[in-house]
C-alpha cells in the first residue's frame, strides 16, 4: 500500500513532479491544438464511445409480407457494438416484438421486460392463439398493445417507433430503456 508522505521531495517525487509538469504541458498544448480544431476533437480523446452501440438508429427488421396479422413475432437486431475504443460488426445488439396489427400497421416493443430485464414472450390462450405477452421471471403480463396487466413490471412494454417502406420493408428505431421504474426513461 502507498503511503503519503509529508516532507520534503525526494528525488523520485522530484522526477515524478517533472514528469507531471511536462505531461500536464503537453495535455494543455493539446487542448489548445484541438480548441484550434474544434469541440469535437477534445470529445473524441477524452469520452469513450458508447458502452453499447447501436442505440437509436433504424434498423430493417423484415417485410411486411413476412409478418402475420394479430401473429406477434420476435426479431434480433444486428449491427455494430461497440465496447469503449472497439468497435464488433454484426453483433446481436438485442430484439424486438413486431405485431402487425392492419395491412399496413405493425407495433414494435422492446423485449427488455421493464421490471428487471428479462426477456418477455409472447402469451398463448387455449386456442392457441397470441392473447398478450408474458415475463417468465416474475410473471409480469402484458397485452398485446403493450399494455401493464398484472405482475411487478412498474409499466408497460416498452414501444418503439415503426416505419414502413413503400416496398414494404419494415423498419424499427432501436432503444434501450431504464429498467424498475415507473416513468419511462430513454437511454442514451
Ligand atoms: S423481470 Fe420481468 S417480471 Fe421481473
Amino acid at each position: 500500500m502507498q503511503r503519503f508522505r509529508w516532507g520534503p521531495m525526494d528525488r523520485d517525487d522530484q522526477h515524478g513532479g517533472q514528469r507531471r509538469r511536462a505531461l500536464l504541458a503537453i495535455a494543455a498544448g493539446g487542448c489548445a491544438v484541438a480548441a484550434a480544431a474544434g469541440a469535437p476533437t477534445i470529445i473524441a480523446v477524452v469520452a469513450p464511445a458508447r458502452s453499447a452501440g447501436g442505440d437509436g438508429a433504424r434498423y430493417v427488421v423484415g417485410k411486411l409480407d413476412d409478418l402475420a396479422i394479430g401473429v406477434p413475432r420476435k426479431v434480433a437486431i444486428i449491427g455494430d457494438e461497440i465496447d469503449g475504443w472497439t468497435r464488433a460488426p454484426k453483433r446481436k445488439l438485442g430484439a424486438v416484438w413486431l405485431h402487425r396489427r392492419g395491412e399496413r400497421d405493425v407495433q414494435a416493443f422492446s423485449v427488455t421486460c421493464p421490471h428487471l430485464g428479462c426477456a418477455i414472450d409472447v402469451a398463448i390462450d387455449g386456442a392457441g392463439k397470441a392473447s398478450g405477452y408474458e415475463c417468465p421471471c416474475h410473471d409480469s403480463s402484458f397485452g398485446l398493445d403493450g399494455a401493464r396487466g398484472s405482475g411487478p413490471s412498474p409499466r408497460g412494454m416498452d414501444p418503439l417507433p415503426v416505419d414502413i417502406a413503400p416496398d414494404g420493408a419494415v423498419s424499427v428505431i432501436f432503444k434501450r430503456f431504464r429498467i424498475g421504474t415507473r416513468e419511462r426513461e430513454e437511454l442514451g
